[in-house]
């Protein structure tokens, strides 16, 4: 497509949310991702997470950590570009040894992939013997080799319903165990807080103290407060928020079930509890409805990632994600695993 064309496209879609001369400028780098991407013979992963410039113009995929992983599973291309975090490009890597895979930044990290290590899963595995261990995607592949099972906030329940044990651990994301512990109805109980031996009760998850750096800053005063300045605002969450925001809040589920349940429902205004730049990929999309922005929170990782960065990653074939052989291998029977459950295996 010409820069013209291009800039026209960029125009009818996001004309009401970005300001003229940004998409001037963006139009072109984006001619030059798009060329770039086919000379390379290669593909773009974009998070939902991304900015609208970038979300709605050189990505061949959109969407959450799950429908990622699975398109990073089936692609044919020598290259992925994966627009959005560290932990996401490595479980590409894990699927895709022999394809060269790139995160658009040197950094791109996440608190709670950051809040443990590999270590801290052999602690627990030692403390409690033969207690199946659930991580969530957001942990680096050391981790992931070292559990049972990976899972998302698109499929987290599926996975803990999927084992015959009624007690699992579930790592890192102190919110997320809590708010599945709920759905589950099971205790929610961590480490510190379980006798020395290890010895656990029935029924019970047991958590980490990891968080979202973005997500734990949403609070039920900010619900309650946007709920009185708009009685009719319909408020979703992701589940890596608080429990009570959960509990607060009309909807709650992976960054791609918001997006579609806004497009899916016809109330008049929306409040999203999650990173910003969704609520204006979400408000790009659907013009008819109102987004309540008291979102000003950019996750600082997702926020590395941009054109420019995309652009160059793709010219200069740089930040190549590696992960040695022998964690791979260990890693892949995680991620594997979770690929294989479907919602509606969960058990009964
Ligand atoms: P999703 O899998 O719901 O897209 O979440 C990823 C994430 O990092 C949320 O902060
Ligand atoms: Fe990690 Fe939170 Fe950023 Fe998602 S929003 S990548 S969980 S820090």
């Amino acid at each position: 497509m010409t820069v013209d064309k291009t800039y026209e496209m960029m125009v009818n879609k996001l004309g009401k949310i970005i300001p003229d001369v940004e998409l001037r400028y963006k139009s072109e780098l984006v001619v030059e991702i798009n060329d770039l991407k086919k000379e390379k013979n290669a593909v773009i992963l974009g998070h939902n997470y991304m900015e609208p410039a970038l979300f709605y113009t050189v990505p061949d995929y959109v969407g959450d950590s799950l429908e990622l992983s699975r398109k990073a599973a089936d692609t044919d291309k020598d290259i992925i570009v994966f627009c959005g975090v560290r932990f996401m490009a490595e479980t590409a890597k894990i699927l895709n040894p022999n394809k060269t895979v790139l995160l658009p930044s040197a950094k791109g990290g996440c608190s709670l992939a950051a809040s443990i290590t590999a270590d801290d899963v052999r602690m627990l595995k030692k403390k409690f013997p033969g207690v199946p261990i659930i991580t969530y995607i957001n942990t680096y592949a050391d981790v992931k080799a070292e559990v049972d099972v990976c899972c998302t906030s698109g499929n987290a329940r599926a996975v803990v319903e999927s084992f015959a044990e009624d007690t699992v651990i579930f790592l890192p994301d102190e919110y997320l165990a809590r708010n599945v512990a709920k759905e589950t109805g099971k205790k929610i109980v961590f480490p510190t807080a379980v006798s020395a031996s290890g010895s656990v009760g029935k029924n019970q998850v047991i958590g980490w103290g990891g968080r979202c750096e973005v997500h734990e800053k949403f609070t039920a005063n900010d619900i309650a407060n946007a709920r009185k300045q708009f009685p009719d605002v319909v408020v979703l969450a992701h589940p890596e928020c608080p429990p009570d925001v959960v509990e607060l809040s009309d909807y709650s589920g992976s960054t791609t079930a918001m997006v579609n349940y806004v497009k899916q429902t016809d109330a008049h205004r929306y409040l999203v509890l999650t990173e910003c730049s969704m609520g204006d990929n979400i408000a790009a999309e659907n013009p008819d409805k109102e987004m309540v922005r008291i979102c000003s929170i950019r996750c600082p990782h997702m926020n590395e990632i941009t054109l420019e960065e995309t652009r160059d990653a793709l010219k200069y074939i740089q930040h190549k994600i590696e992960v040695p052989e022998e964690i791979r291998l260990k890693a892949k029977k995680s991620v594997d695993r979770m690929l294989s459950i479907r919602p509606n295996m969960a058990r009964d």
